[in-house]
């Protein structure tokens, strides 16, 4: 989506380590254009694949994932990564490893809201080893429901994991795909 590769040009901050900053439009301060205007391409790009759930994991995945559900007219869920007493009984349950923060963290979601019959679209603002996705696709795989691909603001392909999703037949759609970014600047997949 150009519009998403021009705001990451004009107001993403490249950090050590491979982490791009985009506090000021999509993280933190939420630019609203830009989000209705994900929302309604992811909706476009999935309009024939009969989802009936959107899927993130809090905290920052849940503004897109509003927007897309918005945009497909479909519930979003989002899992929690710590019990609480919103989240009782009988839950699905992943481990996810964060390599961004080094942590090892379990996501949940509640049995009551994916359902066997769920054809669930995952939505998440970063893609980067795949732990999150990974996690997500667990939670869908316990439900016994059917995973019909991701979609991502902001996909890093040179961590590695998204491209061998996508060669086992994984369906994943980005906003933008970066390929390589450094002090020099950041290049986008074609
Ligand atoms: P993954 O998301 O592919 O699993 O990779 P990783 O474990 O490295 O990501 C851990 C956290 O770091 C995720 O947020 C992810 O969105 C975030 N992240 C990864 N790469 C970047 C980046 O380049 N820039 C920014 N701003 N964030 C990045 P989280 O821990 O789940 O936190 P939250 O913000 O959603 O609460």
């Amino acid at each position: 989506m150009k519009r998403m590769e021009e705001m990451i040009l004009a107001k993403g901050k490249v950090l050590p380590g491979g982490v791009l900053k985009v506090g000021s439009f999509l993280n933190q301060q939420i630019d609203t254009d830009l989000l209705r205007e994900i929302g309604d391409e992811v909706a476009r790009l999935y309009a024939g694949a009969g989802v009936t759930k959107v899927l993130t994991v809090e905290a920052s995945g849940i503004s897109m994932a509003t927007a897309v559900g918005m945009a497909l007219r479909v519930p979003v869920v989002f899992a929690k990564k710590h019990k609480t007493s919103n989240v009782d009984g009988e839950v699905y349950q992943a481990r996810v490893h964060s390599f961004t923060h080094n942590i090892d963290y379990d996501m949940l979601v509640s049995r009551d809201y994916l359902l066997a019959e769920d054809r669930v679209l995952i939505v998440d603002d970063f893609l980067a080893v795949g732990a999150a996705l990974t996690g997500m696709r667990e939670l869908v795989e316990q439900a016994g429901a059917e995973c019909v691909g991701a979609a991502i603001a902001i996909e890093k392909s040179f961590q590695g994991s998204s491209d061998k999703m996508r060669a086992e037949g994984f369906r994943i759609e980005s906003m933008a795909v970066i390929e390589s970014m450094d002090e020099n600047g950041i290049r986008f997949r074609e």
